[in-house]
């Protein structure tokens, strides 16, 4: 109940507006958002790297409404990778799709999303598109295949979110083609038609599509974690929960997965000491930094996910 109202909150301009003004608000943020600037969010990566995780970056913004807003996204996502190209940082990068314009003009985000792709592959960097919500799940794998398939794009992969029903399938068709693919559990509220209604099941079908991805980047189809950070393996598994990630290692193990080939990623600001722990016994970890004023709904998110975090949040505005 509480995770529905928070998302959809999420989805509020207004709120976003006002409450994106607040100073307190936007300390609280910062445990997750690495700064509202580029410079910021690269210094936080250089930290990262010294302790032997990649990252990937992520300028936050989703749902824009104009071309004006969808177009100046993808120069600075394109200044993204330029940045990353010239400091030396370990990362590559994230992005939505809806930012670039998908819910009003698809030609549009399909430009946009061509200048960025070329940009990176210029820079040999691979780009990871976020899934967002149902009502963008074929639109964003049609237009992944498009850029694969019709425009020879190979530095692009996506998202699956076990809480679809569909996941497991939609896996094999991206595997079949050696898609890189993060795993998520998935960060949105969708209905019971299509998606898992408890936590229980989710976390089954994440153990078991993790599974089917390990097994699939096994033996000549896979690779390893490129040493500069800007390639992931195929296999991503991207969990703060620590049965997921045991259950992932013993996948691998019983697959014969060298542990270069998977990969664990976590968002900013969460189980720092999960990171380093899987860092320490070899893993490739690479860490999500999102950076840039649009934090709202990002952050709405990460209150969804532990209503601990929203106490914290409410209580901080009380104290002030
Ligand atoms: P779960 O929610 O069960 O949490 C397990 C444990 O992790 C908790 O007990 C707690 O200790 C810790 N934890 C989790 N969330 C926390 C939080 N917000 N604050 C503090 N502690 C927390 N989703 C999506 O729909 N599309 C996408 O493209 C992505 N991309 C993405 C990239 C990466 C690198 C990660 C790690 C996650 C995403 N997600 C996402 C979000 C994902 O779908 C999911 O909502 C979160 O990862 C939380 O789920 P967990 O798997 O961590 O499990």
């Amino acid at each position: 109940m509480l995770r529905t109202l928070l998302i959809m909150i999420s989805r509020w301009r207004w709120a976003r507006r006002v409450v994106s003004q607040w100073g307190i608000a936007k300390r609280m943020a910062l445990r997750f958002v690495a700064g509202e600037t580029l410079e910021e969010a690269i210094e936080v990566v250089r930290g990262i790297n010294a302790t032997g995780m990649s990252a990937t970056l992520d300028f936050l913004g989703e749902d824009t409404s104009t071309e004006e807003e969808a177009r100046n996204a993808a120069g600075t996502i394109r200044e993204v990778v330029h940045q990353i190209e010239h400091s030396g940082v370990k990362s590559n990068i994230s992005l939505k799709l809806t930012q670039l314009g998908l819910k009003f003009d698809e030609e549009l985000c399909r430009e946009n999303l061509i200048s960025i792709l070329q940009r990176a592959k210029d820079a040999d960097m691979f780009v990871r598109i976020d899934m967002e919500d149902s009502p963008f799940l074929e639109a964003t794998f049609s237009i992944f295949s498009e850029m694969r398939d019709n425009h020879g794009f190979e530095n692009v992969g996506l998202v699956i979110q076990s809480y679809f029903y569909r996941s497991k399938e939609d896996t094999q068709r991206l595997l079949e083609k050696n898609t890189r693919i993060r795993l998520v559990k998935g960060a949105y509220k969708e209905p019971v038609e299509i998606a898992f209604p408890h936590k229980r099941e989710v976390d089954e079908a994440f153990d078991e599509i993790g599974e089917v991805m390990i097994i699939s980047s096994t033996g000549t189809n896979g690779w390893a974690a490129s040493e500069d950070g800007k390639w992931p393996p195929i296999t991503a598994i991207a969990t703060h929960d620590e049965k997921r990630v045991a259950y992932a290692k013993d996948a691998a193990e019983r697959a014969g997965l060298s542990k270069d080939r998977l990969e664990f990623q976590m968002l900013y600001g969460i189980r720092r000491n999960l990171q380093e722990e899987l860092c320490r016994e070899g893993y490739p970890v690479r860490v999500y930094v999102p950076f840039g004023e649009e934090w709202f709904p990002y952050y709405m998110r990460r209150l969804a996910e532990r209503p601990a975090n929203l106490w914290f949040f409410l209580s901080n505005l009380v104290k002030r």
